[in-house]
């Protein structure tokens, strides 16, 4: 027996708590009837249908995508702009991403149709690193950096400890090129973090998820994982 919206998620119809808000609306039925009961238990052979389709079983499928740049990381944009799931046009499965890149960022990012995998990879108390390389305005100097390392202060609370380091700059162009690794997902981060210490980002880049890098992959472009891969993301939320 499995919880009602864990299932729905591992259907790759939604994450599990867009599941949960499926089943608080009235949406889920399970042998007919409608269920809105959140902790509902379900078995293997009850008929499950969400807005009237019944549910199907998909195998759980793993990506990693490098976004481009001008791509909402979603399934779908009342906008008409491009979304992460049209550069997998072919594939059956519903995927979904695994958190979010801005609009604007380009980079690493997990795409699946397995709703408990994604809630785990973002929850923050499983402190998955993540790295980024910005391009910013002006040269942060060392107090600046400091500031960044030991957590600055954005309207939403503190950020965490980072691990920040200068790459390069350039005196005549004004700009300079960071890497920092962060383990929280705020909504637009490293862009805020960035603001806050006067230097705002001008280009940015996710370059590794946990031990995951883009390798020679080139924006648009996407390579299932390894089922070795996925076993290593898992360990890190057991060990978490
Ligand atoms: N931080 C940001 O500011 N933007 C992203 O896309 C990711 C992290």
């Amino acid at each position: 027996m499995e919880r009602l919206q864990k299932v729905i998620a591992q259907a790759g119809v939604a994450s599990r708590r867009k599941a949960e808000e499926l089943i608080a609306s009235g949406k889920v039925k399970v042998n007919g009837q409608v269920v809105l009961e959140l902790g509902t238990k379900v078995k293997p052979s009850d008929q499950i249908e969400v807005n009237g389709i019944p549910l199907e079983k998909e195998e759980p499928v793993y990506f990693l995508f490098y976004k481009p740049r001008g791509v909402i990381s979603s399934v779908k944009d009342d906008k008409g702009r491009k979304v992460v799931t049209d550069f997998f046009p072919e594939l059956k499965e519903r995927i979904f991403p695994v958190g979010r890149l801005d609009y604007d960022t380009s980079g690493i990012l997990l795409m699946t149709n397995d709703g408990e995998f994604t809630n785990q990879m973002t929850h923050p108390r499983y402190h998955i690193p993540k790295t980024y390389i910005a391009k910013v305005k002006g040269i942060p100097s060392k107090t600046e950096i400091a500031q960044l390392q030991k957590g600055v202060k954005l309207e939403d609370g503190m950020t965490a400890p980072a691990k920040v380091k200068m790459l390069s700059f350039d005196k005549r162009k004004n700009s300079s090129i960071l890497e920092l690794t962060i383990h929280e997902g705020k909504n637009r981060q490293v862009r805020r973090m960035f603001e806050a210490i006067g230097h705002p980002v001008l280009k940015l880049k996710r370059e590794r998820f946990a031990f995951l890098t883009l390798d020679d992959l080139s924006p648009g472009d996407s390579r299932e994982l390894t089922p070795h891969e996925v076993k290593q993301l898992r360990n890190l939320i057991q060990n978490g």
